[in-house]
């Protein structure tokens, strides 16, 4: 009897466990920092990124990928697959003292891959809020976590200064930890040889009959502008010297991500890999990122700001070697992720993400024709670059102009996306073309640009540089774009943006974390 029973229980698991297993991709999600359009090989950039270049040529290429403007907004959306109007996090990034996080009642994408019976890794940065423990990531969904908690901070010190208004002091202090702990003992390492060489660890100790899902959160190549010697000295050729720094930066997160992919292909789990590879946002011009030949940059939603660059590559998908043109959002990562791991999205708020696997996988249309890019009546352009020709038209902007009395008040700093239509209302941020590296503005110059309105038209799959704004010639597509914004803003929740808590403050010798 007992032997029988041993033996059906054996057959049991030797037959049924591989099987599920064998479904159950392992999911490395691979996000970089500030990443501009114009910063990656394939997009004809002067940096060279060949590992990004061969796996995205033999995967697919995401063309039409839109990303939030900020670091904050797009780990939100990817997190709970909700737009930033959801969650009260319509505004800006969270600052180091401020006293919120992604609300707690919002379930997020890694506690649904564990309950879908995956081992769950975050390495690397989280900026989703961390004023107390219950915001952290290994409270969040993650088996273990190793990283920094806000942003900004020194790639080989990893200290990160800031001001503590309500002290009236700037403080700096160290921001890495290992789980819940302060990691100490890193000084001198640099960022992103740290964080890969973590990652490389999790896949060369994971037990491969489990899935894994491994979401590495780089910092490059936001700014400090830092970056060893060797990575930087191939680029003797580039003028800009913030440019050139940022090139090694970019090279050296190419390297990781070669290391962290050959890892998963000498332990064997890369047949049964799916690998996302995204930005957060548009690349920062100010700290050598480019975003050519798209409009504005990061803090703004022109094109520059949020159209993505973003892949996936795995061996499972049924047409690898293509372009995606279709329209995909960083919010649909979640149902996309989720049901290829076989798990549930049960216990999320309304989603405004699409499972868009079919879509990358195998060429079919998007479910998404419609895209919220934000609505935030608080914005502020922290870098504003208005030309001199325009000293009115940010009032302008602001009043309203002939669309003032329409249901939705267009002094708002907002943009949606509709099939090819992309309407954006107030003051969108920064909205120069920024000249191609290397290369003196041509098209560019401020006397051919039209001035700003407070209702702008554009058809992005014609003119996906933004140059001919053409709500004149299409009153009804205006009017319905302001009808669903004003539908999106009935919906939002109230703006959650804190003041700092001074009890922040970790002190002169202390790490930036929890407080409350
Ligand atoms: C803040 O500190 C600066 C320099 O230490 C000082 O000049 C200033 O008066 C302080 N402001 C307040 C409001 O205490
Ligand atoms: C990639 O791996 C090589 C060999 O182990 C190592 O020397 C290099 O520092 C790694 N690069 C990064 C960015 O981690
Ligand atoms: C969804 O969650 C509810 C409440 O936790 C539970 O009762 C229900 O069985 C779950 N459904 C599925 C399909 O997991
Ligand atoms: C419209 O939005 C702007 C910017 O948020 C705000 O200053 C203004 O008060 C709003 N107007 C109305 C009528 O609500
Ligand atoms: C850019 O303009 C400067 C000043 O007009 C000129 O000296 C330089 O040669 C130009 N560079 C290129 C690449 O056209």
């Amino acid at each position: 009897m007992a032997a029988g029973h041993t033996l059906v229980v054996t057959v049991l698991i030797g037959s049924l466990y591989p099987v599920l297993a064998a479904q159950q991709p392992h999911v490395v999600f691979i996000l970089a920092d500030d990443f501009g359009w114009f910063d990656v090989g394939y997009h004809g950039s002067e940096i060279r990124t060949p590992n990004l270049d061969k796996l995205s040529a033999t995967g697919v290429r995401l063309e039409n990928y839109y990303v939030q403007p900020l670091c904050t907004p797009s780990r939100n959306q990817l997190m709970t697959g909700r737009y930033q109007i959801h969650t009260g996090m319509q505004h800006q990034i969270i600052w180091p003292c401020q006293p919120y996080c992604v609300p707690l009642d919002e379930k997020l994408l890694p506690q649904m891959m564990k309950e879908a019976g995956y081992a769950t890794h975050m390495v690397g940065k989280w900026h989703l809020g961390m004023y107390k423990k219950d915001c952290l990531p290994t409270r969040r969904g993650f088996d273990t976590y190793f990283g920094y908690l806000t942003g900004s901070e020194d790639y080989f010190s990893h200290i990160r200064c800031s001001p503590i208004s309500a002290l009236n002091l700037s403080r700096c202090a160290l921001d890495l930890r290992e789980g819940e702990q302060v990691a100490t003992g890193y000084k001198g390492v640099y960022s992103t040889e740290m964080l890969s060489q973590r990652a490389v660890g999790i896949i060369e100790k994971h037990n491969s009959n489990k899935p894994l899902f491994l979401y590495v959160a780089l910092q490059a190549v936001h700014a400090p502008l830092e970056a060893p010697e060797r990575y930087v000295a191939p680029y003797s050729f580039i003028k800009d010297l913030n440019r050139r720094r940022y090139a090694g930066m970019v090279s050296a997160m190419d390297e990781a991500v070669g290391n962290i992919t050959r890892t998963l292909q000498r332990r064997r789990l890369w047949d049964n890999t799916v690998l996302v590879f995204s930005t957060d946002n548009g690349g920062q011009t100010l700290s050598g990122g480019s975003n050519w030949p798209l409009r504005g940059r990061k803090w703004s939603l022109w094109e520059g700001g949020i159209r993505g660059v973003g892949f996936v590559a795995s061996p499972l998908l049924k047409q690898p070697g293509t372009v995606s043109h279709e329209l995909i959002h960083i919010s649909d990562w979640l149902p996309t992720l989720v049901d290829l791991a076989g798990g549930s999205t049960n216990g999320t708020k309304p989603l405004d993400g699409f499972n868009v696997w079919d879509t990358i996988s195998k060429g079919f249309a998007s479910p998404r024709v419609e895209l919220l890019h934000n609505i935030d009546p608080l914005y502020v352009d922290i870098a504003p670059c208005l030309e001199t020709k325009h000293p009115s038209t940010l009032t302008q902007v602001l009043s309203g102009g002939s669309w003032a009395n329409s249901g939705f008040n267009v002094s708002i700093h907002a943009a949606i996306r509709s099939s090819n239509w992309k309407l954006l209302t107030g003051y969108p941020g920064c909205d120069k073309w920024f000249p191609r590296p290397g290369y003196n503005s041509s098209k560019s110059s401020p006397s051919e640009m039209d001035p700003l309105k407070p209702v702008m038209l554009f058809d992005i799959e014609k003119d996906p540089e933004e140059r001919l704004e053409v709500s004149a010639q299409f009153p009804a597509v205006v009017e319905y774009l302001l009808g669903r914004l004003q539908q999106y803003q009935k919906s939002a929740v109230p703006i959650n943006f804190p003041d700092d808590d001074p009890r922040c403050d970790p002190g002169p010798t202390g790490a930036w974390g929890p407080w409350a």
